[in-house]
């Protein structure tokens, strides 16, 4: 693409250390579309004929068709997908072929490519987080009412329901789809026509090109245009932020199944065994999860660190931006697409959630709140509950078996009623409490969400 300048061809090892063809070849679809809309850009502007351009259209269309047939052959002579495209149309329609790259570089191809193929990928793992959300409602409808010890520090806390805890993760997917809109959003503007770096001397509609390829408008300085790789950092960090929750999901079904917890069965299908200890049931999804997202963060540090050095604009190490773009989105859409189909076949074991969640110690905060709604204190109220724990823990009796009004007569006659768990959660009813009335409102709120 380059003889005239060069005398020497250039090194096969360099070549190797070049190449880009081996992973950019998946942005065929993106290439030929900007091409497409490229080339309709120089017909209106009186730079190609009828006849060229149905002659691009055509031959790009076939070239299209035969990589998804699996019928192209790619070169690693030609570096990367731009150039083995155009090198092939031009072989293929002669000399039409070798107008289609006036008034463009490759630099505002790939950024238009690039862009082209983020908004496609959102659009996916925008439908994916929304599978698993509803894999997780639907759980959480189920288990609405299944009572188990909320923690904090892994220390038993306060009860909550299975319920809850699931719209916890439903919420925070939220977050993540919104977060792709947002990313989805910002990157939609067409850098075609901003050539190497300074534009071009040949003036083509970039509006109508940019309509054509579905953008909400056009980028306003040359230079950022070609030097920008924001919207790829921002889709790795949504999809690093979006792997942590699943991990931090991972993590609770992983301490969930242990038999210590035994809150949870996990399917024989998403679940492995072991060579050896004919007895284990392994939560091996749930462990990949955990460990797959370190490469999701990994991925968005290393563009940011390839990213923090480079003066504007285009720098080779911009190639570089593809293999974690691509490895974060095909590892996000697998986690999403298993953890989705394993949610679906969760099973709770509700008799020990239930045995766990019997343990009056949880509702000590709610004999202090029964001591401060007769007037006491909450810093008073909460010193003589401590007491109420130490003593119950000092005799090895169950906190609901003391004597309250022998203990200290602020206790009332009615404390012992304060251990009833239904009426505990019951009276959680302040928005985002886990009532259960609270709980089958929210559910019903994400239904009408999800499906208008
Ligand atoms: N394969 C290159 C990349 O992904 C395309 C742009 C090449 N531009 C250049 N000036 N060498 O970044």
């Amino acid at each position: 693409m380059w003889k005239g300048r060069f005398s020497q061809d250039t090194s096969s090892l360099v070549q190797q250390f070049g190449e880009s063809i081996s992973y950019d070849w998946r942005l065929f679809p993106h290439d030929i579309a900007g091409s497409i809309a490229h080339a309709r850009g120089q017909l209106a502007a009186g730079l190609l004929s009828g006849d060229e351009f149905a002659a691009i259209e055509s031959g790009l269309r076939a070239i299209e068709a035969d990589i998804r047939a699996g019928a192209f052959e790619f070169k690693t002579s030609l570096e990367d997908i731009h150039m083995n495209i155009e090198a092939e149309l031009t072989r293929r329609i002669g000399p039409p072929g070798a107008k289609l790259h006036t008034a463009r570089s490759r630099n505002d191809q790939v950024a238009t490519d690039t862009r082209l193929y983020c908004r496609s990928e959102i659009d996916g793992l925008t439908a994916a987080i929304r599978s698993l959300q509803l894999a997780l409602l639907e759980r959480a409808e189920r288990y609405a009412a299944t009572v188990i010890p909320g923690y904090t520090h892994l220390q038993r806390g306060q009860p909550v329901t299975v319920g809850h805890q699931f719209l916890a993760y439903v919420e925070m997917l939220e977050r993540d789809n919104d977060r792709l809109a947002d990313c989805r959003r910002r990157l939609n503007l067409s850098p075609l026509g901003s050539g190497a770096l300074a534009g071009s001397t040949i003036n083509l509609d970039r509006h109508a090109i940019a309509a054509e390829l579905g953008f909400d408008g056009i980028t306003h300085n040359s230079m950022d245009a070609i030097a920008d790789r924001d919207y790829i950092a921002e889709l790795l960090f949504v999809i690093a932020l979006c792997g942590t929750h699943l991990s931090r999901l991972s993590e609770d079904l992983i301490l969930w199944c242990t038999s210590e917890f035994a809150f949870v069965a996990l399917s024989d299908a998403h679940t492995t065994g072991s060579s050896l200890m004919p007895q284990k049931k392994n939560p091996d999804v749930c462990e990949l999860t955990r460990g797959k997202t370190g490469r999701l963060v990994g991925n968005l540090v290393n563009l940011l660190v390839a990213l923090k050095g480079l003066p504007l604009t285009y720098n080779r190490d911009l190639q570089e931006d593809k293999p974690p773009l691509f490895d974060s989105v095909d590892t996000l859409r697998l986690i999403l697409a298993v953890n989705t189909e394993m949610i679906s076949a969760v099973e709770l074991r509700e008799d020990n959630c239930r045995r766990a969640a019997a343990d009056p110690m949880l509702l000590a905060t709610d004999l202090a709140d029964h001591l401060v709604k007769s007037g006491i204190p909450f810093r008073h109220a909460h010193e003589l509950v401590g007491k109420a724990v130490a003593e119950a823990l000092g005799r090895g009796i169950p906190l609901d078996q003391l004597d309250f009004p022998a203990l200290d007569p602020a206790f009332g006659n009615d404390a012992a009623a304060v251990f009833s768990l239904d009426r505990a959660l019951a009276s959680r009813t302040n928005p985002g409490s886990p009532s259960l009335a609270n709980i089958r409102a929210e559910i019903l709120c994400w239904q009408g969400k999800m499906r208008p």
